[in-house]
């Protein structure tokens, strides 16, 4: 049995959607939290519910016993981890949610792995914000990661840790992805591309923090789904089995660069209101994806005009 934490959300949704369609046995977990539109988990889940071999639990993964009543560990081979508090902003406001779901819950994912007889791997969602606010890209994995510029990043790095502990400890196979601003088609109601599509199609105005010159390695939903159904195959064979790829798509595009591509997708013209960064922006995202490329051939096909104008399709549909 393979497990889907988050597969409510984004990527969880998308990760889920593929693995079904290739015949695997999915079981989805996931509170349904309030941060963003619940309306649009409920229609991934929707979605996903199309499929006979899904099955979905709600619930928290932080919870005592809501793992093991969802996936038992004597049935589980695979766990792609991806249940989370994503979002850096919000974590200057509710800093104890994310100590709640990014660490207390990615500690009962490991305990969780830990004493599944049959696990093969745990793959589990990192973060490009690990790297902190540097300006000298492409990031590399082995580059050093200890000035997170939040605390979402600083929690993403503690899941790397403790998953590296307990690859050391009990030999339990794991895959982290540090995943750089992914989007696309269900995408998240709280990122800059989602919510400017939204504005624009209203024809309100767009506030670019940062004057609209900070840059992000924007990578498209498919090309990182793709990838995890790639890598789920392929658990570490070396000591300590636990590795860190990127996945980015090693072409950051500034802010200004995103609008103008929602402007070609939706065919209007954007009022931009230019505005300083706010507290734990970083400057620029740039991911190095070569270890991930010789690893498993990740090599993302999708440049932003491209993806942006699949989002708009989608969201101008919904
Ligand atoms: N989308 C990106 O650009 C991006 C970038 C870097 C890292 N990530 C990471 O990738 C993962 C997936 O992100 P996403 O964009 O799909 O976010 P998302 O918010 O759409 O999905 C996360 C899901 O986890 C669920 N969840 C939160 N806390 C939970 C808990 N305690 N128990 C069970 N479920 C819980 C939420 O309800 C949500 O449906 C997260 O770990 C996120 O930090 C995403």
């Amino acid at each position: 049995m393979l497990l889907v934490t988050g597969a409510a959300g984004f990527i969880g949704f998308h990760a889920a959607r593929r693995l079904l369609e290739s015949g695997a046995e999915v079981v989805g977990l996931d509170s349904v939290n309030a941060y963003y539109d619940v309306g649009l988990k409920r229609a991934r889940l929707g979605e996903l519910a199309r499929f006979a071999n899904f099955r979905f639990v709600e619930g928290d993964i932080a919870e005592p016993g809501v793992l093991e009543a969802a996936a038992p560990r004597d049935a589980l081979e695979v766990i792609v981890h991806l249940a989370a508090q994503a979002g850096v902003r919000h974590s200057i406001e509710a800093p104890f949610a994310y100590e709640r779901a990014n660490v207390a819950g990615h500690l009962a994912v490991l305990e969780h792995a830990r004493h599944a007889p049959h696990l093969k791997h745990l793959v589990y969602a990192s973060s490009s914000s690990v790297y902190g606010d540097r300006t000298n890209g492409p990031f590399r994995e082995d580059d050093r990661c200890d000035a997170p510029a939040s605390l979402y990043a600083a929690t993403k790095r503690a899941c790397e840790l403790m998953s590296e502990t307990y690859a050391r400890l009990y030999g339990i196979p794991q895959t982290g992805l540090r995943f750089f601003t992914v989007y696309g088609p269900w995408g998240r109601p709280d990122m800059a591309y989602f919510s400017f599509t939204d504005k624009i199609l209203r024809g309100e105005p767009v506030t670019l923090f940062g004057d609209g010159k900070l840059s992000r390695d924007f990578t498209y939903i498919d090309d990182v789904s793709a990838a995890i159904e790639t890598i789920i195959g392929r658990p570490p064979a070396a000591a300590p089995p636990h590795a860190l790829y990127n996945l980015g798509n090693s072409h950051p595009n500034t802010v200004l660069e995103l609008v103008a591509a929602i402007e070609k997708a939706t065919g209007r013209t954007a009022e931009r209101i230019l505005a300083p960064p706010q507290p734990g922006d970083v400057t620029v995202t740039f991911a190095d994806h070569s270890r991930a490329t010789a690893a498993f051939g990740f090599a993302p096909k999708t440049g932003i005009e491209e993806g942006i104008a699949r989002f708009v399709d989608w969201r101008t549909q919904r």
